[in-house]
């Protein structure tokens, strides 16, 4: 199975993040030094995908500019001798080559994949989501790719959830066939606690097979009356069989606060130049929160 290219919707509202979002697309707001987005770019990359479709709308253009050149910008860096940041913004022009497609309307995560039908054509391909950041030496997609190669099938990630988590998450049932993996015999867009088969939730990352596009063609609307990928996938597996791999890494969900705020620690924590000041503030906000409120 050779994947050359991944699709990365990224057209949603991204009501969560708001007001930071209002005019910026929430999956351009860095985390440390980088935009969401290049994390998720970065992880196809190394993953041995070339060629990135995204799904966009007419406000967010500017995440295929970020992996375009920038002639301007790096002739100021040129000249002011600035060589290390022009090697930088130039690096992510060189990543992958990048097309967009737009869906004009947002009726959910299924259509916008649907909407790259053409871009795709009649070979298996990738998804990401736009804002889901798994970090792992062997990178999350590349961990999909390798069982998709073996089990010759479609393969879903998924990893376990807290249980007052699993109605945010399609949830899948499964038997394990192998270390991690599971053949899948059902899956359910956001269950009640009472009605999850597992605590195994799909998680942003996909490897499909063209055949998707047919089942998200005819699947009616469903959770929150959007087309759900969930759905097309549970008839997709239905049809072919499919499997899911249980992800390993650290896991950050871009539209959550914490999960955004924390991995923004993460990466900035393994710069060394940052790591001891960074750390003696985090330390002292520890003292002035010694048993933290909420949560
Ligand atoms: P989310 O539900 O996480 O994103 O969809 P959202 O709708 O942008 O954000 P919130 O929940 O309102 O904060 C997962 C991914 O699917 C894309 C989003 O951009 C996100 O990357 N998406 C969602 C689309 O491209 N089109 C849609 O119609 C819906």
């Amino acid at each position: 199975m050779n994947i050359r290219k991944v699709v990365i919707p990224v057209a949603g509202w991204g009501t969560r993040s708001l007001p930071a979002s209002k005019n910026i697309p929430k999956e351009m707001l860095p985390i440390y030094n980088k935009p969401v987005i290049q994390y998720v770019v970065e992880e196809a990359m190394h993953s041995g995908v070339t060629d990135v479709v995204f799904v966009t709308n007419r406000e967010k253009s500017v995440i295929e500019d970020h992996f375009d050149y920038n002639l301007q910008l790096e002739s100021v860096l040129e000249r002011a001798g600035k060589m290390e940041l022009l090697g930088k913004v130039r690096e992510v022009a060189e990543m992958v080559n990048v097309m967009a497609v737009r869906q004009k309307k947002q009726l959910g995560l299924g259509h916008a994949v649907l909407c790259a039908e053409n871009a795709v054509g009649d070979e298996p391909f990738v998804v990401m989501v736009g804002d889901d950041l798994i970090i792992n030496d062997v990178p999350g997609v590349q961990q999909l790719v390798d069982v998709a190669r073996a089990g010759k099938k479609p393969v879903i990630g998924v990893m376990e959830v807290p249980p007052h988590k699993v109605d945010k998450y399609g949830i899948i049932a499964g038997k394990e066939c192998g270390d991690g993996v599971y053949e899948i015999t059902d899956m359910v867009e956001k269950p009640a606690v009472d009605k999850a088969p597992s605590n195994l939730a799909i998680i942003g990352r996909y490897v499909l097979t063209p055949d998707i596009f047919r089942h998200l063609r005819e699947i009616k609307p469903g959770h929150g009356g959007e087309i759900q990928l969930t759905d097309a996938l549970a008839s997709l597996a239905k049809e072919r069989g499919m499997l899911a791999v249980k992800l390993k890494g650290e896991r950050f969900d871009a539209g959550d606060w914490v999960d955004y705020l924390t991995a923004n620690l993460y990466f900035a924590l393994k710069e060394e130049q940052l790591q001891p000041k960074l750390l003696a503030r985090v330390r002292k906000m520890l003292v002035d929160y010694p048993s933290g409120r909420g949560e």
